[in-house]
């Protein structure tokens, strides 16, 4: 029998960037995501008594012990809840550029956990996953829910997982509009990039103490659908994340030329009135938030500068589907 699930990627609002618990992957502080519709991961996983070891195959091609790493490291934590010495194929299409600072891990890894808790018999209610998810990779926590979702740093195993803060938007017309600058895998990954960052940055402790405040503000835009409060909260949120790399020892950064750009044209549109806000993750793409009534307008105007096939439009999306095939 083979498990299939779909998740979405999800974008966050406000950043989880430095793990307390590299074991456990606890988190150094909340963060909070919305899950967009045009970005996805689909698995395919069946435990099965021929296989001598894992194999993971991504997109067709099968992936060799380094690619498979962090596929093997969560399906043996599974192994262990579930009590199981079965290995497992898992096949995996990324609907979404892999390792591009699009958030592939989150997807990937939401629909790993969800489709792997389908082949164990494991719990499937949305925590149960969520906190499975979080040991393949810790964005993966909030790709569970649609809509806006928030993972709880907790202080344990038990207590680090994401719950859905408003998943239907049905009444707020969001947009997220997707600046492709570069899609091609970075060099440094999140994982290791935030380990550096912790480990050296001289403004780590000033993104921490931070953190809060922007938390506040966030819960309160999502709560009144203050779209102005959300998006400049967002923004400052992602830039102080990007300036703690600048301080790391040695320094790095995953913004590129075509990233300054891209926040150039968004301010320029905001002097006018026009509003959106931008936010960055492990890699130089820039996601734009934007109200759906503005989203040809800043098609309109990025376009001039970036290719038109760079740009992709992104709604709300909906949490984890699982089904046995
Ligand atoms: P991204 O910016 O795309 O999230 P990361 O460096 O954070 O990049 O994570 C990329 C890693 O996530 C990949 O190297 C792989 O280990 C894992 N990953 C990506 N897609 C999948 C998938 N479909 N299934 C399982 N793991 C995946
Ligand atoms: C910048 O979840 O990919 O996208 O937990 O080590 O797998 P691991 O890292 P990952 O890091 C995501 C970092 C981020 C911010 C975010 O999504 O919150």
């Amino acid at each position: 029998m083979t498990s299939y699930a779909k998740a979405h990627t999800n974008i966050a609002l406000i950043k989880y960037w430095g793990k307390k618990d590299p074991q456990l992957m606890l988190p150094m502080n909340n963060s909070i995501s919305l899950t967009l519709d045009a970005f996805y991961t689909e698995t395919w996983v069946s435990f099965q008594k021929e296989l001598t070891s894992d194999r993971f195959i991504l997109n067709e091609t099968v992936q060799d012990t380094k690619q498979s790493k962090k596929v093997v490291k969560f399906l043996n934590e599974a192994r262990a809840i579930s009590k199981t010495k079965l290995f497992a194929e898992v096949k995996s299409i990324n609907h979404v550029p892999t390792a591009a600072g699009l958030a592939s891990s989150a997807s990937g890894m939401a629909a790993l956990a969800g489709a792997t808790s389908l082949a164990l018999g494991l719990p499937l209610d949305d925590i149960s996953l969520s906190r499975l998810a979080r040991h393949g990779s810790g964005s993966a926590t909030r790709s569970i829910y649609g809509g806006f979702s928030e993972w709880q740093k907790g202080s344990d195993d038990a207590t680090s997982y994401a719950v859905p803060l408003k998943e239907d938007l049905s009444d707020w017309d969001l947009a997220m509009i997707f600046i492709l600058i570069n899609d091609q895998p970075k060099k440094i990954s999140s994982t290791a990039g935030m380990a550096h960052t912790v480990e050296t940055s001289i403004f780590y402790p000033g993104w921490l103490k931070a953190i809060d405040g922007d938390l506040k503000d966030v819960r309160q835009a999502i709560s009144e659908k203050n779209f102005t409060l959300l998006g400049e909260t967002a923004e400052r949120n992602a830039l102080r994340m990007h300036a703690t790399m600048l301080g790391a020892n040695p320094p790095f950064t995953y913004l590129a030329p075509g990233t300054l750009t891209a926040l150039d044209i968004v301010q320029k549109l905001r002097e006018q009135g026009i509003l959106g806000y931008c936010t960055m993750d492990a890699g130089p793409n820039v996601k734009v938030l934007v109200e759906k009534a503005n989203v040809k307008t800043f098609l309109d105007a990025l376009s001039v500068t970036f290719p038109k096939e760079n740009l992709v439009v992104a709604f709300p999306g909906r949490g984890i589907e699982l089904k046995e095939k």
